[in-house]
């Protein structure tokens, strides 16, 4: 990849910044000062440094967003801001958001160019949970509750799976299922004859929605975390 591409990517700055830098002769490419940005560097066998420091590429990244009302869970569209471009610039490529929250859902959204990780999380066959905190329209019965855990006709071929139901207050509950269907918790809240008036993700397998995220911003997920979503 281009030189700046992969300063860019390591965060070490803007595009104009890390040019700058090219330009000031701070960084080396195994051994040798280079002057050039444009110049390809091969980022898993070449030795770049900066500022006479090692920059290690990173050939995964994984972000944990609160995703903001309003927004779409893809990498493009023609009409509506993408969660991808809330990354902002100098994100690397291959990113992409990790399952889909609707435009109007908030919370818990994974962002990452890790496909393996991805597909772990996602695969029908893991049965990974996901806790949406859900306020109904109406307060939920015991009867309503009791058939959400029991798993209602959504209109699949197959109902939907059992959910757990945590009741916060007579209309808001957290809910628990195991699946990704489209639109899937509206579905089920309609199939109960009640409907949902706001739906927020505040868990996905081993993650937790950070407290400390305000809609539409995100952080690195640590260490730990990666390891526990590759255990999915
Ligand atoms: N279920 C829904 O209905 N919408 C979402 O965004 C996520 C789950």
């Amino acid at each position: 990849m281009r030189l700046d591409k992969f300063l860019c990517e390591m965060k070490m700055g803007s595009r104009s910044q890390v040019k700058a830098f090219v330009r000031q002769g701070l960084v080396t490419v195994n051994g040798t000062v280079v002057k050039s940005a444009d110049i390809k560097v091969n980022e898993f066998t070449d030795a770049i440094c900066f500022h006479g420091d090692k920059i290690q590429y990173r050939q995964f990244v994984y972000y944990m967003m609160n995703k903001p009302q309003g927004v779409v869970s893809a990498t493009q569209d023609n009409t509506a801001q993408t969660v991808v471009s809330l990354l902002g610039n100098c994100q690397r490529e291959d990113i992409f958001p990790v399952g889909r929250l609707d435009k109007d859902t908030t919370g818990l959204l994974l962002l990452t160019n890790d496909g393996e990780l991805a597909h772990r999380m996602l695969s029908p066959k893991r049965h990974v949970d996901k806790t949406y905190r859900v306020v109904a329209a109406h307060p939920l019965t015991e009867e309503e509750i009791f058939q959400l855990e029991q798993g209602v006709d959504i209109g699949d071929d197959e109902p939907a799976m059992p959910a757990k139901v945590e009741v916060l207050d007579e209309r808001i509950v957290l809910l628990t299922i195991q699946e990704g269907r489209f639109h899937q918790v509206k579905r089920m809240l309609r199939a109960v004859n009640n409907s949902v008036l706001e739906l927020e993700r505040v868990t996905f397998g081993p993650l937790r929605l950070d407290a400390n995220l305000k809609p539409g911003e995100y952080r690195e997920l640590t260490s730990e975390e990666i390891a526990q979503c590759g255990n999915c």
